[in-house]
């Protein structure tokens, strides 16, 4: 598989087959993506990975939790937006866009907000996928070392399709910075970013026929002199 490929390939898997994924696997996987570069090298990421029965507990907890919520608990804020208050066009576009074709695929109507919620919900389950990781970043740092996070994780989803698994990286995790600190224990200098569903995609879900569009190169891209 060429980096081509390894791009191409990956996409956002939201369900999964209980096959279980190898600790040599990911382990591999992190020391390599460590290679990733970070402004300074400065390597801001810290990476928990879970799985077994714990991975099973915390299944559990986020279960309890969201009863909770559903009850009216609020005692939970998320730490950071995940989008700007406004989110403008062509952005807001985009993403309306992406959730459209996504319950399109999952045959849930627009109107049909509880099952929309129910589908939200299985964020917290990991889609189904036997392991997943947190990434958490030093408080004090800013934007340039949060760049820093995205190309580590990059490089974690493509290097993890190498090794002929799937990922969805989820920053719905960072609604719930609280639970997931004092589950694998984030002390408080470091903040939840986000976190991510890795396992073997269930490819006849119909989740997984999804491919996201994207803008053309044009939208995007200005050449100079090129
Ligand atoms: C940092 C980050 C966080 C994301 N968080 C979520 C999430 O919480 N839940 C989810 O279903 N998808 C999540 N996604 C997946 C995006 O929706 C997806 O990457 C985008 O729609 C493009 O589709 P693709 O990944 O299949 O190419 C996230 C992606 C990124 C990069």
């Amino acid at each position: 598989m060429n980096v081509y490929e390894a791009l191409a390939s990956r996409r956002s898997v939201r369900d999964f087959l209980p096959t279980p994924v190898p600790g040599a696997a990911i382990r591999r996987v992190l020391t390599a993506a460590a290679r990733a570069p970070s402004g300074g090298n400065v390597q801001p990421w810290h990476i928990d990975v879970v799985a077994g029965e714990r991975l099973d507990a915390l299944k559990a907890i986020m279960q309890r939790r969201l009863r909770e919520v559903a009850a009216g608990d609020t005692s939970e804020r998320p730490e950071y937006d995940i989008y700007p208050k406004e989110l403008v066009a062509p952005y807001r576009d985009y993403r309306f866009r992406l959730g459209e074709a996504m319950y399109a695929a999952l045959g849930i109507p627009r109107e049909d907000k509880a099952r929309r919620l129910q589908w939200f919900a299985r964020n917290y389950q990991f889609f189904g996928a036997p392991m997943a990781l947190f990434c958490s970043i030093d408080r004090r740092m800013g934007p340039p070392q949060w760049s820093d996070l995205g190309m580590f994780l990059l490089s974690v989803m493509l290097l993890l399709r190498e090794e002929g698994l799937d990922s969805c990286a989820q920053e719905s995790w960072s609604i719930y910075p609280h639970t997931i600190a004092h589950f694998i224990g984030i002390p408080p200098e470091r903040m939840l970013f986000a976190g991510m569903s890795i396992g073997h995609r269930n490819p006849d879900h119909p989740v997984n026929q999804l491919v996201s569009e994207r803008a053309e190169l044009s939208q995007f891209a200005t050449f100079h002199g090129v």
